[in-house]
C-alpha cells in the first residue's frame, strides 16, 4: 500500500479537479482511465480510489463501467456523482431515473454522525448535477445524508470502507467539500498528508540525479514558467552539469532576456548561453505576412539556433545527453499514458529538435500548473517569472499582424509593457489568463498638438480562461482601460489610437493570428 490516490476518470472534466483537490490535501493523486483492471490497480497498490463524475447515465449504452473486482481489493473508495451511482448499481443497489434532476446548489441534510462528515452542521449546501439518483443503497451501506431529490445523497459501508456521495465535493460551491475529501483521505483511508512542495522538490531532485548520473544536461529557457521551474529543479539536482540556452528571437516581452540572465546566471550560477538572434529572425521574417508561415519560420529558426549551441557543446566529444522539457501533467493525461512520444512540439517554440537524439528529463510531468508555480516560488524564482501569463512560442510574432519588422516589434513590445504594467497595478494580472497588446497592420489618422498624425492603433486584448480552450473577454474596469489608453498614446511612439477587443473564444481565438 502506498500513499497515492487513484482518480478514475469517467469522462467529465471533473477528474482533474478532483486530482487537484486531493493534492491540496497533501496527498499525491494520479488520474487513470475507467478501463483500469483490478490487477492493474493491485499492482499500483494505491492508498485509496476515487471514482469521478461523468456525463453519462449508468443506463446509457454504452456507459463506462468499472472492473467489479476492484471493490473487493480492500482499498478505501469514494464514488462521486456518476461514480456513486455506478458503485450503487454494481454492488446491488438501485439507481432510478427520477425524472427530476438537481442542478446547482442543494440543501444536504445529514443523518447522524459519520467520519466523512464529522462536526458538520445538520444542513449544508452541496453542488449537484444529476438526472438519475440512487434509489436503494446496496446491502451493507447506510444512508447518511439526503437532499430533496436524492434520498441517498451519501451512503457508506464503513466496514468495507466504501463511500459514495451524489454531490460534487470538489467544487467550491459545496460548502464542506474539501473537508469531506480531507476526512476521506486522512481519516477513512488514513493516508498521511506528506505531499508538499518540499517533498515534490526532494523527490524530483533525487529522480533527476538518478536519471542523469554524471552526464551533461541541456535546457532551453523560453522565458515562461514551465521551462524556468524545470531548469531550477535541474539546477538544484545537478547544477554543475547543466547548460541553459536562451534564444532571443527579438519577439520577446520587455526585459524577458535580462530577467532570465539575471536569475539563472547571477542568482543560480548556471552556465547560460544567451543567443542574440534578433537579426536572423527579422531577416527571415522579412516580407512575410501569412500567420502560419510566420510560425513555421520562427519555429524552424529557433530549432536551428538551438541545434547550433548543442553542436558547439558537443565539439569536444562530451556533449549533453539529456534535454530538459517542461511537460506538465495535463499534457501527459491528454496525450494518453505513453511516454516520451507525447512531446508537444507542434505549438511550442522551445520544442524538441527531432533529429538530435537526447533523452528527456521531465521533472514536471506529474504536476499541475499551480503546483509548478508553488514549486518555483519555493526554489527561489522571482515572482515575475513564476506568475507570468502564458505567452505563445512565436512570441510577439503572432501579435504583429502583417509584416514583422524590428520597428514594429519595438512598438508592440513597448505597448505590451504598458498594458501589463497597468493590469498589474490594478491587481488584475493573476486573475486574467492573458492580457496583452496587439498591433494591427493598419494606420489611422489622428491629431496631436497642432499636427496631424498617421500612426498605428493598439488593441487591448484581455481574457479570462481556465485552459485556453475557451475564453471570455475580460470586463476590465473603465478606469484601467483609460489609464492604459492614456499611457499608450503618451508613452509609445508610433501609436495614436487604442481599441478594446470584446470577442470571446469561440468565435475568436485568444491571439489575433
Ligand atoms: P488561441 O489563439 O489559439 O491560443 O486561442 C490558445 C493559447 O495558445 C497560445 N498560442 C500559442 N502557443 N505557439 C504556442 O506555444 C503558438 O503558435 C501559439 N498560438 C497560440 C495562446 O497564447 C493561448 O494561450
Amino acid at each position: 500500500m502506498n500513499d497515492t490516490v487513484l482518480v478514475v476518470d469517467f469522462g467529465a472534466q471533473y477528474a482533474q479537479l478532483i486530482a487537484r483537490r486531493v493534492r491540496e490535501a497533501h496527498v499525491f493523486s494520479e488520474i487513470v482511465p475507467s478501463t483500469i483492471t483490478a490487477a492493474e490497480v493491485r499492482k499500483k497498490s494505491p492508498g485509496a480510489i476515487i471514482l469521478s463524475g461523468g456525463p453519462k447515465s449508468v443506463y446509457a449504452v454504452p456507459a463506462p463501467s468499472l472492473d467489479p473486482e476492484i471493490y473487493d481489493l480492500g482499498i478505501p473508495m469514494l464514488g462521486i456523482c456518476y461514480g456513486a451511482q455506478l458503485m450503487a448499481q454494481q454492488l446491488g443497489g438501485e439507481v432510478a431515473n427520477t425524472g427530476v434532476g438537481e442542478y446547482g446548489r442543494t440543501t444536504l441534510t445529514r443523518h447522524g454522525p459519520t467520519v466523512l462528515m464529522t462536526n458538520w452542521p445538520l444542513t449544508t449546501t452541496a453542488w449537484m448535477s444529476h438526472g438519475d439518483a440512487i434509489a436503494v443503497a446496496p446491502d451493507g451501506f447506510v444512508v447518511t445524508a439526503s437532499t430533496p431529490e436524492a434520498p441517498v445523497a451519501v451512503m457508506e459501508d464503513v466496514v468495507r470502507r466504501l463511500h459514495a456521495v451524489q454531490f460534487h465535493p470538489e467544487v467550491a460551491h459545496t460548502e464542506q467539500g474539501q473537508d469531506l475529501l480531507v476526512n476521506f483521505l486522512h481519516h477513512v483511508a488514513v493516508i498521511a498528508p506528506t505531499w508538499t512542495n518540499s517533498s515534490i522538490i526532494e523527490d524530483q531532485v533525487a529522480a533527476i540525479r538518478q536519471q542523469v548520473g554524471s552526464e551533461r544536461v541541456l535546457c532551453a529557457l523560453s522565458g515562461g514558467v514551465d521551462s524556468a521551474v524545470a531548469a531550477a529543479l535541474v539546477t538544484k539536482a545537478v547544477g554543475a552539469q547543466l547548460t541553459c540556452v536562451f534564444v532571443d528571437t527579438g519577439l520577446m516581452r520587455m526585459n524577458e532576456g535580462d530577467q532570465i540572465e539575471e536569475t539563472f546566471t547571477r542568482q543560480f550560477g548556471v552556465d547560460l548561453v544567451h543567443v542574440k538572434a534578433q537579426d536572423r529572425f527579422f531577416s527571415a521574417l522579412e516580407g512575410v505576412t501569412d500567420p502560419e508561415t510566420k510560425r513555421k519560420i520562427i519555429g524552424e529558426l529557433f530549432i536551428r539556433e538551438f541545434e547550433e549551441v548543442a553542436r558547439d557543446l558537443a565539439k569536444d566529444g562530451d556533449g549533453p545527453r539529456f534535454l530538459v522539457q517542461g511537460t506538465l501533467y495535463p499534457d501527459v493525461i491528454e496525450s494518453g499514458s505513453g511516454h516520451a512520444a507525447n512531446i508537444k512540439s507542434h505549438h511550442n517554440v522551445g520544442g524538441l529538435p527531432e533529429d538530435l537524439s537526447f533523452e528527456l528529463v521531465e521533472p514536471l510531468r506529474t504536476l499541475f500548473k499551480d503546483e509548478v508555480r508553488r514549486v518555483g516560488e519555493e526554489l527561489g524564482l522571482p515572482s515575475e517569472i513564476v506568475w507570468r501569463q502564458p505567452f505563445p512560442g512565436p512570441g510577439l510574432g503572432v501579435r504583429i499582424i502583417g509584416e514583422v519588422t524590428r520597428e514594429r516589434a519595438e512598438i508592440l513590445r513597448n505597448a505590451d509593457h504598458v498594458v501589463v504594467d497597468e493590469i498589474k497595478k490594478a491587481g488584475l494580472y493573476r486573475e486574467l489568463w492573458q492580457s496583452f497588446a496587439v498591433l494591427p497592420a493598419v494606420r489611422t489618422v489622428g491629431v496631436m498638438g497642432d499636427g496631424r498624425t498617421y500612426a498605428y492603433p493598439i488593441i487591448i486584448r484581455a481574457v479570462t480562461s481556465d485552459d485556453a480552450m475557451t475564453a471570455d473577454w475580460a470586463r476590465l474596469p473603465y478606469e484601467v482601460i483609460e489609464s492604459i489608453a492614456n499611457r499608450l498614446i503618451r508613452e509609445v511612439e508610433g501609436v495614436n489610437r487604442v481599441a478594446l477587443d470584446v470577442t470571446s473564444k469561440p468565435p475568436g481565438t485568444i491571439e489575433w493570428e
